[in-house]
């Protein structure tokens, strides 16, 4: 059965065959070169399927024997960032642990704090390196707030992954931590420069680690009446005071988010307001009670109503 097939395969195998068309004195040479033929095909064929089949039991075998535990942890790791809203870094970040191939799902929520502690440590450590170079007085504030962030975030994923605390307490803290987060990227993101650059490759990709740790975390310890599992990074800010440094009396009170803290700061000529007041009939309306009825067709971000002096 097998020799149609090999006959396909071999071009030789055709090689005879025109000679049948040639007189009859010439067919008895051809017959005994064609059974040699056939004998050594044959011959051939066994020997390869042979060599074939030891082949596949060799890579039966090593692919079985070395990666069946690898694809074990896999599953568990995968099946554990599923939840979460951060599943390809959760996974990279996760496997690259040594010893996250044998770990039950609290231990993979440990685990992940563990990473982000030290994803967090390191961030901080050479986000100060840079402490020293000349900044102007805004990029400095931003980078400043961040350092502090980065280190109250620290010491709250430390207590987090030492369990210091009820399990609130944990969420709570890595909350904390991803507002921070937030926070940071936030005060980068309204300055310009090489410190700005620089410390947004630090801090990349922390607060989806935040992110994915509280997803897990909530996961692993059964908490059910709260949504961790998307938790979405970019719209938790923590508000700072102005004026940090201890002694100093804040311009603004703390409540006060960095944006308008900045907008406060900005000359009025240089603000783009939405809606001018105006009695004279020189802005958008007429009166403030007119504005604020209108705000709410500026959709949910910040409108700026600009009041003109005046009565
Ligand atoms: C975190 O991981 C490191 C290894 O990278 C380990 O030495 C350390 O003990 C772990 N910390 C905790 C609290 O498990
Ligand atoms: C309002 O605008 C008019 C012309 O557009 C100008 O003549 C007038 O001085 C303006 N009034 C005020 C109070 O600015």
């Amino acid at each position: 059965m097998g020799y149609g097939r090999l006959g396909e395969h071999e071009p030789e195998h055709s090689q005879p065959e025109p000679l049948t068309d040639q007189p009859d004195y010439n067919t008895s040479p051809p017959r005994t070169t064609k059974r040699k033929l056939l004998f050594s095909f044959s011959f051939a064929f066994i020997l390869a399927s042979a060599v074939s089949v030891s082949l596949l039991v060799k890579f039966r075998t090593t692919g079985s024997g070395e990666s069946e535990a690898a694809i074990r942890a896999r599953v568990a790791v995968s099946q554990t960032c599923s939840i979460t809203r951060y599943p390809t870094l959760c996974v990279k970040s996760l496997l690259d642990f040594p010893g996250s191939h044998a770990a039950s799902k609290s231990q993979l929520a440990h685990i992940t704090m563990n990473v982000t502690l030290q994803r967090f440590g390191k961030a901080l450590y050479f986000s100060s390196a840079i402490r020293n170079i000349k900044m102007s007085s805004l990029v400095r504030s931003a980078y400043e707030d961040c350092l502090e962030l980065l280190g109250d975030s620290v010491s709250h994923l430390s207590r987090s992954l030492n369990s210091a605390g009820s399990t609130q307490d944990v969420l709570t803290w890595l909350s904390a931590a991803l507002t921070n987060q937030d926070t940071c990227t936030d005060g980068l993101a309204e300055v310009r420069g090489p410190v700005r650059s620089v410390m947004e490759e630090r801090v990349r990709d922390l607060g989806k680690l935040v992110s994915n740790c509280l997803a897990i975390y909530a996961a692993a310890s059964g908490v059910r009446n709260e949504d961790f599992s998307g938790v979405p990074i970019g719209n938790r800010r923590r508000m700072l005071s102005a004026g940090s440094s201890p002694g100093s009396v804040p311009r603004f009170p703390r409540w006060l988010s960095r944006r308008e803290r900045v907008l406060l700061d900005t000359p009025v000529s240089s603000i783009k307001a939405d809606i001018v007041v105006s009695k004279d009939g020189n802005g958008s309306v007429k009166t403030i009670a007119e504005a604020i009825k209108k705000a709410p067709e500026y959709g949910p971000r910040r409108t700026i109503i600009y009041v003109k002096a005046g009565r």
